[in-house]
């Protein structure tokens, strides 16, 4: 089977109702990006980020997977899918994505602060954290997302799927935060690649840019998979 290897970002989420982040009306329009979502906004106010994450928690927890998603757990059957995600959500999973990525960390999980792999997934009943909430043994727990001016563990994994990718497809991201962005990069030379964006940022010509959003795209995708690399 051919490798199939997707880039989302959060574009992907949007038609499930999760805001992105630089669209107008997008995360970063309402909150101090600095403030919610860096180490340094971690260390001056635990309280402000735990209570950032609660909220898109329970945005999640009402959220369902889209067509999209659904799409390309669906491709599954005709190919080898390695979904790679700059997204929190859970959303690939919940549509039935079997080999999902994380760059960024995961809402519905927490680690302790003093040790990132030891990693715990929250109950969606009880999915609220908070500077007092403690691991089994005492340590105290922080969300499982990558700040901004933390390293980001999971790229390597992640350019190495990239390095042996068939088709490489990217959807929905501005391809702005690094080092995500740079997955473009690592394709072996003459791999296809397919853009889903309906606002695409600037790529070099030879990637086939698919002007729709998520779902949409998605369909056309499969469409065009299914016509040109049947074998
Ligand atoms: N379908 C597909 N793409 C869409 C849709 C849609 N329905 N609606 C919007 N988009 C596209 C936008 O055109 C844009 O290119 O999704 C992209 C969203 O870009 P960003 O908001 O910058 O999100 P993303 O690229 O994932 O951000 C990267 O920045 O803040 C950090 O850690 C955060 O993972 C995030 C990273």
């Amino acid at each position: 089977m051919k490798k199939l290897v997707i880039s989302t970002g959060a574009g992907m989420s949007a038609e499930s109702g999760i805001s992105t982040f630089r669209d107008s009306g997008g995360l970063w329009e309402n909150y101090p990006v600095m403030d919610v979502a860096s180490a340094d906004g971690f260390r001056r106010n635990p309280r402000l980020v735990h209570d950032f994450y609660n909220a898109r928690r329970r945005e999640l927890l009402k959220a369902e997977p889209n067509a999209g998603h659904l799409g390309l757990a669906a491709l599954e059957k005709d190919y080898e899918v390695y979904v790679i995600t700059q997204n929190v959500d859970d959303l690939h999973e919940r549509a039935g994505s079997s080999n999902v990525l994380h760059l960024h960390g995961e809402l519905m999980a927490v680690r302790t602060v003093d040790e990132p792999y030891r990693v715990y997934r929250l109950d969606p009943d009880h999915a609220d954290t908070s500077p007092e909430s403690r691991d089994p043994e005492g340590r105290p727990l922080r969300p499982h997302i990558v700040f901004f001016q933390e390293a980001v563990p999971m790229m390597e994994p992640a350019v190495e799927l990239v390095s042996q990718a068939d088709v490489f497809v990217v959807i929905g991201t501005s391809l702005v935060v690094y080092p995500a962005a740079g997955l473009l990069n690592y394709i072996r030379r003459g791999t296809p690649v397919y853009y889903i964006d309906p606002n695409p940022a600037p790529v070099p010509e030879w990637v086939h840019v698919i002007r729709k959003g998520a779902s949409e795209g998605v369909a056309e995708l499969t469409r065009i998979l299914t016509s040109q690399y049947n074998d």
